[in-house]
């Protein structure tokens, strides 16, 4: 699908808002929809509302995008209330030309992977910055136990020549969701993203590494000057 602009370009803030739109396409009517987490699916809940009637409801990936669902009216699910999802709807801080994804600039990628994993086809809606042709040039995060910190990080220096620092808020370290701690690592190069997130998620203390591979995106609705185009993988 491609929608043709002959006006000025779009912001960026125009590009989410029309592909948090066009996410709708994949809202099966009667079911439950996977939720991610971010600007740009703020969009899509805001789009959401508009055919709340029409579904029964909404898994989330976050406790913000849980209070913004609710706040519109759409009722929403625990994870372990649904076997499987027909889609789940989430943006990225890269993706490349397989689909495969960095995510969790927004501190929600554990809960991000986990309805992911519930859900049939990924359909991830980026504005056209995000586009890359190697993963890596995102400071990657990485959920953490506290006091595997340092170790991780270390860690990332030896293997991969990454440069780890953990994510503050505020002058404190952030705390997500899951009450976890998140470094950023730059300076990566993620040349084969299967082997790197398989090989990462096993060291000790890692929660969750911000690759999506094991967990790419099915389909990417992608915002560009030129209007949304669908990316098949
Ligand atoms: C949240 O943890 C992330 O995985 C988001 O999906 C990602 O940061 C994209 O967010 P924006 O839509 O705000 O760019």
């Amino acid at each position: 699908m491609t929608t043709s602009t002959d006006s000025a370009p779009l912001s960026q803030d125009a590009l989410k808002t029309l592909v948090g739109q066009a996410a709708l396409h994949y809202v099966e009517p009667g079911t439950i929809v996977g939720v991610g987490t971010g600007s740009t699916v703020n969009k899509f809940i805001d789009a959401l509302a508009t055919i709340k009637e029409r579904i029964q409801g909404a898994v989330s990936s976050s406790e913000a995008s849980t209070e913004r669902l609710r706040a519109l009216g759409i009722p929403v699910l625990g994870a372990d209330q649904v076997a499987s999802l027909p889609v789940y709807i989430d943006g990225a801080d890269e993706i490349d030309a397989h689909g495969y994804m960095v995510k969790g600039g927004g501190a929600a990628l554990t809960r991000e992977k986990i309805v992911a994993a519930l859900a049939e086809r990924f359909v991830c809606i980026v504005d056209e910055s995000k586009q890359v042709p190697t993963l890596g040039r995102f400071p990657l995060p990485v959920e953490v136990i506290p006091m595997a910190a340092a170790q991780i990080a270390r860690r990332f220096e030896q293997a991969f020549g990454g440069a780890a620092r953990l994510r503050l808020k505020d002058g404190q370290p952030l705390v997500t969701d899951n009450g976890q701690h998140i470094l950023d690592v730059t300076g990566l190069a993620i040349s084969d993203p299967l082997a790197f997130e398989s090989e990462v998620n096993q060291w000790p203390g890692v929660v969750t590494v911000g690759v999506f591979a094991h967990q790419k995106a099915s389909i990417c609705l992608l915002g560009t000057a030129r209007g949304v185009q669908t990316l098949n993988y």
